[in-house]
């Protein structure tokens, strides 16, 4: 009953959609109470958007739930919509009768004061009624959308790839497995484990990347996308990895490496452009609370173009940049956060892509150059978070494919037939990439651990709720 009749409070403060002197029904959390003997002052916040609305009760002795209500309780307020008296608001509730739904005691751990993150990742479950997790959840929500229109606008069909798979896309071999077996007595043959009396009849896990089964679709269909959970068991304890993250992942037909990057830089623009635009209140909050610099710099990596450098002049610049690495600069080694760092920060001071790397350090599905040496890979590094994505054009050539596999991942052959058929049959040029959403929320929010990007985060020795 109160599902229907209920006001959110975005309709009334953001949409502006109420009219003043409507009578409405709100219902919500309480973000705090203030009371003296003539007026009481109830902050309620429904979720709905950054902002509470402030209810106010003349006479408060006249509300006897009033006395049992404290932060964090739920509450129903009816009243009538009013000009605000106060500054800082345009409206306020005139209440007229509050009911406590469900109530909270003292020892609710959101009182009103600043909560540090760590103590927060222990409250996961109720952290989303904090400003801060709000705005993050909200933000995930409206760029989810953002990303499906961005690609349904431009042609591109959304697809849906297996999570639970037997090939290994990155052949990086960071894989969760997925099994049946008992642990404790596992089926033994030729003195090995027999996978074949697993559930699938085969080893399974669940997919680092859509990837590979995306570039089955994107030759049938043109261009698609996927967006959805990703896991790599990559032992990182850092703040930009997750065991459990979501991805983007566009393959185009058709295309060639610079169409990847043309792609790559206009998608990310659109995104922190509806960002400014559509989320705009959330944004505001981010700047004031999070990093003060976070919308000017979205702003200004909007109207810059991105700086597009070969893996070797990235080289040349880490290399004449006189800084102490901690992992020594030489081509040939895989770039690390500090060195992605430096480009961005201090050499470009701009989002970077960087592309054609070795050929022993990136995947064994990447297009191989004619030097031999390099593969045409990229990676799109920002200032701060580091590689928000990671891309190539593929290798659609079947002979040199197989070499790479034979080379890279002999062990997976099998495993990789069907890949190898679409270079068999009616094979053409494709070229794609992975956006970590995760890191793409930490840039455009300024949030600095993934930990608090993630709604209920997975990292090695943490799986909680
Ligand atoms: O560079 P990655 O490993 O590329 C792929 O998975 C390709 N199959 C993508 C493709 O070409 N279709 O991952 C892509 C992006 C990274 O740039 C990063 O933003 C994010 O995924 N990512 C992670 N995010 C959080 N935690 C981790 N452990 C991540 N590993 C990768
Ligand atoms: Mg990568």
């Amino acid at each position: 009953m109160d599902y229907k009749t209920r006001t959110r409070i975005a309709r009334i403060i953001v949409e502006d959609k109420v009219e003043v002197n409507s009578d409405i029904t709100v219902l919500g959390l309480v973000r705090s109470i203030r009371r003296s003997k003539e007026v009481a002052f109830v902050d309620i916040n429904d979720g709905s958007c950054m902002k509470n609305l402030q209810a106010v009760f003349s006479e408060p002795d006249k509300y006897p739930a009033l006395e049992r209500i404290l932060t964090g309780a739920s509450v129903r307020i009816k009243g009538k919509l009013v000009p605000s008296q106060g500054k800082g608001q345009k409206y306020e509730l005139a209440a007229e009768s509050i009911d406590l739904v469900g109530e909270a005691d003292a020892a609710y751990p959101l009182q009103k004061k600043r909560h540090s993150f760590e103590f927060l990742r222990d409250i996961a479950h109720l952290r989303p009624r904090t400003n801060t997790f709000g705005a993050v959840n909200r933000i995930r929500s409206k760029l989810s959308y953002a990303i499906h229109k961005y690609y349904q606008e431009r042609g591109f069909y959304y697809i849906q790839t297996p999570l639970i798979t037997t090939s290994d896309a990155e052949g990086a071999g960071e894989l969760f497995r997925v099994s049946t077996l008992d642990l404790e007595n596992l089926p033994i043959k030729d003195g090995q484990v027999d996978w074949g009396s697993d559930f699938f009849g085969d080893q399974a896990f669940l997919a680092v990347s859509g990837q590979l089964e995306g570039e089955a679709l994107a030759i049938a269909l043109g261009d698609i996308y996927t967006f959805g959970p990703t896991f790599r068991a990559e032992n990182s304890n850092t703040s930009r990895h997750a065991s459990e993250f979501w991805m983007i992942e566009p393959e185009m037909a058709w295309a060639e490496q610079e169409d990847n990057w043309d792609l790559a830089e206009d998608f990310l623009k659109y995104l922190f452009r509806y960002a400014l635009e559509d989320c705009a209140d959330e944004m505001e909050f981010f700047g004031q609370w999070i990093d003060k610099e976070v919308r000017q710099t979205l702003e200004s990596v909007i109207r810059a173009d991105f700086e597009r450098i070969s893996y070797t002049e990235a080289i040349k610049i880490l290399e004449a940049s006189g800084e102490k690495f901690e992992y020594p600069v030489k081509w040939g080694v895989n770039l690390q956060s500090e060195h992605e760092r430096y480009i961005t920060e201090k050499a470009l001071k701009k989002p970077a892509i960087v592309y054609d790397y070795p050929e022993e350090i990136k995947a064994f599905y990447m297009y191989v150059n004619d030097d031999g040496k390099t593969v045409r890979g990229m990676d799109v590094l920002v200032p701060r978070v580091g590689e928000i994505i990671g891309g190539s054009q593929r290798e659609h050539r079947l002979d040199i494919l197989m070499e790479r596999i034979k080379k890279m991942n002999p062990d997976n052959m099998d495993s990789y037939a069907w890949y190898l058929d679409l270079r068999r049959w009616g094979t053409l040029p494709h070229a794609g990439f992975g956006l970590g959403f995760d890191r793409a929320i930490m840039y455009i929010t300024g949030m600095a651990n993934i930990r608090d990007i993630a709604t209920f985060p997975r990292v090695p020795g943490w799986a909680k709720f």
